[in-house]
């Protein structure tokens, strides 16, 4: 179905929205991962896919050129479906000349949580907007692991994203040891309560939730549908307890080892919305391939 959005046009699959009937006169707003519904009698949300590719610490100024241009092509005429790349710092002006006239957004991987100050090495939230990201990957379990972020450390820059106007995609994720033990929804919980105890379902509204159970993270095991899925419904369940609409429309991404081979089976089930892409994202036609799977 085609429906008006201000100054031009959006396809949105409304027949997923039971309570809105298709003659219904409607006003539709497009937000990361979401689709908010405007009607005379209320207000609605729908997710929509998000497939976001994660380069990691890769990439080089010509071949970043390469890729950006084939993707660009390839998932030109894809409506159906958001789509970002979350680029290292120092290619945001190259992602962002390349990508502003495009339906792919860009991102950053990390920020600090301070706005200026004597922080060596440091990207403050305002520096990414001048760069007019729309996406900052948070709480990666390789910044948790290697650069020892703390759930506080993470949520407060998960609060800053958000003061600056960015979409926060906030990762949690279980090690193998702590699944073998019986405790992903424990570690989960921490890690979610972090945010949610910080911004608030507010601020969560606002945000993207990654699951990326670290043992599938570059190691070509993925987590089984079900397996993906019983997280996934874990963490929006969780949410409902305090706000079942912001549970409701919350985008929960997968992450770990998706690849063009599984991503349908992954994004099939209920509570996944899409994914954060790694090695995938950095060979086009892969991430392309994946990019089309979120449409199905
Ligand atoms: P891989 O897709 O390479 O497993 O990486 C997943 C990831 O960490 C994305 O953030």
């Amino acid at each position: 179905m085609r429906v008006k959005l201000g100054f031009g046009y959006v396809y949105a699959r409304l027949s997923n929205l039971t309570s809105v009937a298709p003659s219904a006169r409607l006003t539709v707003e497009v937000f990361a991962g979401r689709i908010r519904v405007f009607r005379s009698c209320g207000e609605y949300w729908m997710r929509r896919k998000l497939v976001v590719g994660n380069w990691k610490m890769h990439g080089r100024m010509a071949s970043n050129t390469v890729l950006l241009n084939k993707v660009v092509a390839g998932v030109r005429d894809l409506k159906g479906a958001d789509f970002a790349v979350c680029v290292p710092y120092p290619y945001l002006a190259q992602a962002q000349s390349m990508l502003q006239a495009t339906n792919v957004a860009w991102g950053a991987q990390n920020l600090n949580q301070y706005e200026e100050g004597a922080f060596t090495g440091a990207v403050s939230p305002g520096m990414l907007s001048d760069f007019a990201c729309r996406y900052v990957i948070i709480g990666h379990s390789e910044r948790r692991g290697l650069f020892h972020e703390s759930n506080d450390i993470a949520s407060a820059k998960f609060d800053a994203a958000l003061k600056a106007g960015m979409t926060p995609i906030f990762c949690v994720g279980e090690t193998l040891a702590e699944r073998d033990a019986g405790v992903t929804e424990q570690i989960v919980a921490t890690q979610l309560d972090a945010v949610l105890d910080r911004a608030g379902t507010k601020g969560l509204a606002k945000a993207v939730v990654a699951y990326e159970p670290v043992w599938a993270i570059g190691t070509g095991k993925t987590a089984s549908p079900v397996q993906a899925q019983a997280v996934h419904l874990f963490i929006r369940q969780r949410v409902a307890k305090q706000d079942s609409q912001v549970a409701q429309a919350l985008c929960i991404l997968y992450g770990g080892s998706v690849k063009a081979a599984n991503a349908a089976e992954l994004f099939a089930m209920p509570d996944i919305d899409g994914g954060l892409i790694g090695g995938a994202a950095l060979i086009a036609d892969d991430f392309i391939a994946i990019c089309r799977a979120a449409q199905k």
